[in-house]
């Protein structure tokens, strides 16, 4: 099968988009690439900095002179996808603190921070085989790419499989905090998080990880079968 060379996925929190690309990208043999990362980076270095996330053009700037890297997580065995360096430091777990959690909707929500992202986005999505993980790929930064998903599930849903992975790396976690967390963040998200027209929408509630693999990836079969060898 001609695997298409570019495959986006899209949705809101929780919706299990990491695992779905990750096991994509596996099975195609494709980098993975989650663009979260690289706004979770700026708003990371923007608490270290004291630059103020809702200062659009502060924090724009940073974005411009920012050196994220995404790297293959390599020998790391601590159950990490990747590793994130900025500024060649290894900030890979520390993206995931509360802290960036609490910032990273405002940083991103700037339009002259989201052009500085979304060209570095595109250059490596440009590259080729690749399964891209956002919110916008598949609307914005890639609205060629030949295959699209966008994963979504219900806000408890969301909230329980959020709340089992926190408890998974030994976390303390409440499904009510939680849940209110996911909900601020679906509002501070909303004005970038349309599914493109032409995505294939799949709702994962009561699916598990594996047959919402094979869905994709009977999609995929479909779209590659109508693409020229
Ligand atoms: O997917 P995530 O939780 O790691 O995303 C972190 C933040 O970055 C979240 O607030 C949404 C935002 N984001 C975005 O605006 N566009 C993307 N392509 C990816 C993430």
């Amino acid at each position: 099968m001609p695997a298409p060379l570019i495959i986006t996925i899209d949705g809101p929190a929780g919706a299990g988009k990491s695992t779905l690309g990750e096991h994509l990208a596996r099975r195609l043999g494709y980098l993975y690439f989650d663009t979260g990362v690289m706004y979770r980076a700026l708003a990371w270095a923007a608490l270290h900095r004291h630059v103020d996330p809702a200062d659009a053009e502060a924090t724009a700037a940073l974005a411009r002179t920012l050196d994220i890297q995404v790297l293959p997580a390599g020998a790391a065995a601590d159950g990490r996808q990747y590793t994130v360096l900025v500024d060649g430091a290894d900030v890979t777990w520390e993206l995931r603190r509360p802290d960036v959690e609490r910032v990273v909707s405002v940083a991103a929500r700037h339009p002259a921070v989201r052009t500085v992202l979304r060209a570095r986005q595109r250059a490596i999505g440009n590259r080729g085989r690749v399964v891209m993980v956002g919110r916008d790929i598949g609307s914005v930064v890639m609205p060629d790419a030949p295959v699209k998903f966008y994963l979504n599930a219900s806000i408890d849903e969301r909230a329980r499989r959020r709340t089992v992975e926190i408890q998974s790396r030994g976390g303390a976690s409440d499904i009510q905090h939680i849940r209110n967390e996911i909900m601020r963040r679906d509002e501070l998200d909303r004005h970038v998080s349309a599914p493109a027209a032409d995505a294939c929408i799949i709702v994962s509630d009561g699916l598990t990880p594996e047959q919402v693999a094979d869905l994709a990836m009977s999609y995929i079969r479909r779209v590659a079968g109508e693409l020229p060898e």
